[in-house]
């Protein structure tokens, strides 16, 4: 049975690693399709499960990481903002990580809940990715860089026209255990009504 304290435990310790902290070694599939079974959890309103997932390891890594690069300087080389250093970046800070998701949110036909909803949805599941990471020892981040908000891109990940990139998670074998985490006290943020 997992107690309270276990929950609290898990939460507090979840942190985003990044892929400068990765040793390189590869992460079990096993695990990782257990943090996408869990994201399958997520809670989602009418049920419309908008999640969807690409999963990019070994050589689909080496994939990711030209498409990416190619979109980018396609995209900025018509309007005048290509910077080539970031071009560079796209193509070869992709192989520090063991495995990259895309986080896609796909509109359901009807569109039966509003596009925030099904975002909010999206990044419960993200959550659960993150901690079944922290369970396992596995070091882990969302990233909303790189292609994330460019309309060309959502074609490579299987995305249509009405959905959306929502970013990438990043994972990997951290080198040591990640710092604490640090929030401000959450007194600041709610007020009780009674
Ligand atoms: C919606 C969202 C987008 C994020 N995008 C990025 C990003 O593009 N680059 C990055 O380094 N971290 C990104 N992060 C991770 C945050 O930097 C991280 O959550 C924050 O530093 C707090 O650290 P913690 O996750 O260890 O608590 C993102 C997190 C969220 C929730």
């Amino acid at each position: 049975m997992i107690t309270p304290q276990q929950v609290n435990d898990l939460i507090k310790t979840r942190r985003s690693v990044f892929q400068q902290q990765y040793t390189g070694e590869k992460v079990d599939d096993a695990i990782v399709r257990q943090m996408l079974e869990n994201a399958n959890w997520a809670p989602t309103h009418k049920l419309t499960e908008p999640w969807r997932f690409v999963v990019f390891t070994g050589e689909g890594i080496k994939k990711l990481a030209q498409a990416q690069a190619d979109i980018y300087k396609k995209v900025t080389t018509a309007d005048g903002t290509f910077k080539e250093e970031r071009f560079q970046n796209l193509l070869s800070k992709p192989a520090l990580s063991s495995h990259i998701i895309a986080i896609g949110m796909k509109r359901d036909g009807k569109k039966s809940v509003p596009e925030i909803e099904e975002a909010g949805a999206v990044f419960c599941a993200v959550q659960n990715i993150y901690l079944t990471a922290t369970a396992n020892g596995i070091g882990c981040y969302l990233s909303t860089g790189g292609v994330t908000y460019f309309e060309e891109a959502k074609e490579f990940f299987g995305l249509g026209k009405e959905d959306k990139l929502l970013g990438f998670i990043h994972l990997g074998i951290p080198r040591e255990a990640p710092p604490q985490g640090r929030r401000k006290s959450i007194d600041e943020k709610v007020t009780w009504v009674s």
